[in-house]
């Protein structure tokens, strides 16, 4: 069987690192925060922000190579319009700010999702990042606007289908490998940990199919609230599980041998 682009950690024994290649989060809690306060939940998101700065720079610090961000979901523009237009306009801010830190720590900017949707001044500002740091190879940041998995899932059955048509991929050949490279994510690793901040135990639509084999670690900690020692410790925790991708413990521990 060929290996599984999309499972950089499919051998697990021989690839398996204590420092997760790619951590994906659901920045949840914002609203909540502000609510805590008695502030507007836009007054949350703004203190999110920060946080986003925060972690991103932390984690390219201790290793992570992609970063991804769920920043607005597929279902989030079903939010009073008030505070879907103000999430625009942060995420713009935020993108314009961003620019020379991504320049100055080498990392890419990148998307998922369907960003042909996102208002005309957030897509400008997401060209020119997404240009201005192409060539950056230290990290990549993936940030997931517009994103849901259904989405994804039909628009690659349908990039598919059309591959087929244009006989760019074989008729009744599809496998996950294949079917993968029309998925958003088709140059990017699966995530090995995916971390939701407050409380909330769900996945709301994101991932669903890249993240098979993930760990998951969920903490009530408010997403404004959540520092870099938060971030390491998450880190810590998945260093000390043991990924067994359907093997048995003992294999895992290369004592008894892996069946191809
Ligand atoms: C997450 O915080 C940010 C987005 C979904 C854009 P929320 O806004 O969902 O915060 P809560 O869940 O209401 O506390
Ligand atoms: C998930 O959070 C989306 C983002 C973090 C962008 P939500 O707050 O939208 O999720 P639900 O509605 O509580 O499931
Ligand atoms: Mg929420």
């Amino acid at each position: 069987m060929p290996a599984n682009r999309n499972a950089p950690s499919q051998n697990a024994a021989a690839t398996t690192s204590a420092v997760p290649a790619h951590v994906a989060i659901i920045m949840d809690g914002n609203g909540r925060w502000a609510k805590q306060r008695g502030l507007p939940r836009l007054e949350g998101h703004r203190r999110g922000s920060r946080t986003v700065r925060a972690i991103t720079t932390a984690a390219f610090e201790l290793g992570v190579r992609y970063l991804t961000l769920y920043a607005f979901s597929a279902e989030n523009w079903k939010r009073p319009q008030d505070e879907v237009g103000g999430l625009m306009r942060l995420l713009e801010f935020f993108l314009k700010q961003e620019l020379k830190t991504l320049h100055k720590n080498k990392i890419r900017l990148r998307t998922i999702g369907r960003t042909d949707a996102l208002p005309a001044p957030v897509r400008k500002q997401l060209a020119a990042t997404i240009a201005a740091t192409a060539d950056h190879a230290r990290g990549t940041l993936v940030l997931a606007l517009n994103y849901g998995s259904r989405d994804e899932i039909a628009d690659a059955a349908n990039a598919y289908a059309a591959a087929v048509a244009a006989g760019r991929e074989p008729a009744g050949g599809c496998t996950w490998e294949t079917f993968a490279r029309h998925l958003y994510t088709a140059d990017i690793p699966d995530p090995d940990l995916v971390i939701r901040t407050s409380g909330e135990t769900r996945v709301s639509n994101f991932l669903l199919m890249q993240s098979a084999y993930a760990e998951f670690i969920f903490t009530p900690v408010l997403w404004p609230d959540f520092t870099k020692e938060d971030f390491a410790a998450a880190l810590e925790t998945y260093a000390r599980r043991e990924r067994r991708f359907g093997l048995t413990s003992e294999q895992i521990k290369g004592k008894l041998e892996v069946r191809n």
